[in-house]
């Protein structure tokens, strides 16, 4: 187990039967916001490997301790069953390293950001608007959240303290799929964007000259959504061919 750190769990919030974030005491474990760790649990007997890991964005800000991770529990899953019955004092390992491209550094500078996730997907975002980088770089932030259930509609607190802190430079979008939701917009991102009441909504264009956009979760929202912005005229930014459009999928 020499390459793993071991961690500590020091609190599990449950938000729903599914969801739950994860604050593990890791201190030698650094990041920057947007990357994504490797937490893993002992493998069952017989497994090839001694460690059973999986890669989970950082949903603090890089500065502050304990790391926290925000988490579905898929049925069934070799590990987020496990993680979810966690609790306070056991151990956890990560891996000494974080990972990923997925941080403002990496992101071309624009008048508007859009911060697009399903589920899971809002982590990286949390730890993202609560760094200094992105409100010194981008006049308007936009953040989207895109669920099933308004009860997936979590980190409303931490939110609330994003839009106070930049008031006026600040958006947040729910958007529920599969219920009403007096807040929320109905729908799915891809169509929303399609038909312009993302934007109405924002108050703001969103296109390839005022706009970069980073989409992060279901890896078929990623692919439909750059399809809408591909004829916009945005294009899948890279670091040799710069465009507007930067993404991480989660499966
Ligand atoms: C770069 C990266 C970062 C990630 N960050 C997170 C994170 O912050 N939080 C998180 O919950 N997961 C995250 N994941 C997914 C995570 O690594 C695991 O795949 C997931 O937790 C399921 O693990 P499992 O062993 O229980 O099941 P697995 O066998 O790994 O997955 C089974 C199936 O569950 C579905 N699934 C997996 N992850 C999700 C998800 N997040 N939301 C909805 N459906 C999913 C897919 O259909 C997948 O094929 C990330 C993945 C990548 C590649
Ligand atoms: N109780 C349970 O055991 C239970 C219940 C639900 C889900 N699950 C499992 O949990 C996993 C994740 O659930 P989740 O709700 O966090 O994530 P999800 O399935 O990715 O859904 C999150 C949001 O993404 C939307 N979406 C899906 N495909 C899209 C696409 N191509 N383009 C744009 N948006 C898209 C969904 O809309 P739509 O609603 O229109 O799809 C929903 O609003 C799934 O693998 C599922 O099998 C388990």
């Amino acid at each position: 187990m020499s390459k793993w750190v071991q961690g500590t769990v020091v609190g599990i919030r449950h938000w729903t039967d599914r969801l739950f974030s994860l604050q593990v005491a890791a201190p030698e474990v650094t990041f920057v916001a947007g990357q994504f760790a490797r937490l893993a649990l002992p493998a069952p007997p017989g497994a090839k490997e001694e460690m059973l890991g999986r890669p989970y964005s950082f949903a603090n800000a890089p500065d502050t301790a304990p790391h926290e991770f925000y988490v579905i529990t898929v049925p069934g899953g070799p590990l987020t069953p496990r993680l979810a019955a966690l609790a306070p004092g056991d151990p956890v390992w990560l891996l000494a390293r974080a990972n990923g491209f997925f941080s403002i550094g990496e992101v071309p500078a624009a008048d508007v950001l859009w911060c697009l996730a399903t589920g899971t997907g809002l982590g990286p975002f949390l730890s993202i608007l609560r760094t200094a980088e992105p409100w010194e770089k981008y006049a308007r932030i936009v953040l989207v959240h895109a669920v099933r259930q308004a009860d997936e509609l979590t980190y409303r607190d931490t939110i609330g303290e994003i839009a106070a802190t930049h008031a006026g430079a600040f958006t947040y979008i729910p958007v529920v799929s599969r219920e009403a939701h007096p807040e929320a917009l109905r729908g799915r991102i891809p169509e929303l964007i399609a038909d312009g009441r993302l934007e109405a909504r924002a108050g703001i264009a969103l296109s390839a000259e005022n706009s970069q956009v980073m989409l992060c979760g279901n890896p078929a929202m990623v692919e439909d959504t750059q399809k809408v912005l591909m004829a916009r005229g945005m294009r899948k930014h890279r670091r040799k061919e710069p465009g507007h459009i930067t993404a991480e999928t989660y499966w």
